[in-house]
């Protein structure tokens, strides 16, 4: 049996103040959880956020990594500088890495080996453009996605897989259960294909897109869906009912 894995998103947004209360407010509405549940948060902020969130079932992790160990890449944070911080998950190759900061799949590849390496849980992002998903192409762009940026991982049933139409991002349009529920399908299956079938039982795979507290409890209906990463419903409150998406 899949646990279900709520994580949220926070971006480019939060601040040591904002962030804290967030958490102080979160911590006993999420607590009966009955589903895995962390906070990806920008990485300046992971160690005020881990003291925020002591205690608790709320695991904070981060947005991104570099996949050297150390060197000279001004403005990067390895897997160690994040581990120094218990950091446990951390998001790889997001859509707005890919559009914004040149992500490619061969560097999704590179740090999520890196943070595999490191005994982090990478969860890696992928997903369609609209015009990809218009012109028929959402299967050959995940089958390119999965294939390169998971290329050659030993055990991918230790990676989280999240699941991201890129039009759904932060634009109120959620993909609809039946779409996201046959895509995550899709992706459950070519798993089967380029490692095993086994380890496709197991993986977790969660849809992302404009998830939130109104649509949470139909998409986690979805045999396929095992939880969400939530960007901007997990700035505020709402997160929690997605978290309890089940009572
Ligand atoms: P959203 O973001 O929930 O605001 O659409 C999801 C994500 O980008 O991970």
């Amino acid at each position: 049996m899949r646990k279900p894995f709520i994580a949220g998103n926070w971006k480019m947004n939060m601040t040591v103040a904002s962030g804290t209360k967030l958490i102080e407010e979160l911590k006993p509405l999420v607590k009966d959880a009955n589903c895995d549940v962390a906070l990806c948060v920008p990485a300046i902020l992971i160690p005020a956020m881990k003291k925020a969130a002591e205690g608790s079932n709320i695991e904070i992790g981060a947005e991104n990594m570099h996949w050297a160990k150390s060197g000279a890449f001004t403005g990067e944070i390895s897997a160690d500088m994040l581990k120094d911080y218990g950091v446990k998950y951390v998001i790889i190759g997001h859509s707005e890495r890919r559009q914004y900061f040149g992500e490619t799949d061969e560097t999704v590849n590179k740090r999520t080996l890196a943070a595999l390496e490191a005994g982090l849980t990478p969860i890696v992002c992928v997903g369609e453009l609209l015009e990809e998903r218009e012109n028929g192409k959402t299967e050959a762009v995940l089958d390119r996605q999965l294939k390169v940026g998971l290329n050659g991982i030993e055990d991918i049933t230790k990676i989280v897989i999240a699941y991201e139409p890129v039009w759904a991002i932060g634009t109120g349009k959620t993909a609809t259960d039946e779409q996201a529920q046959e895509t995550i399908a899709y992706i459950r299956k070519k798993i089967g294909e380029l490692f095993c079938p086994k380890c496709a039982e197991k993986i977790i795979i969660q849809y992302g897109g404009s998830m939130n507290a109104g649509n949470c409890k139909g998409l986690m209906a979805q045999p396929d869906i095992d939880g969400g990463l939530i960007g901007g419903a997990s700035l505020k409150t709402d997160f929690a009912t997605i978290v309890n998406f089940d009572k």
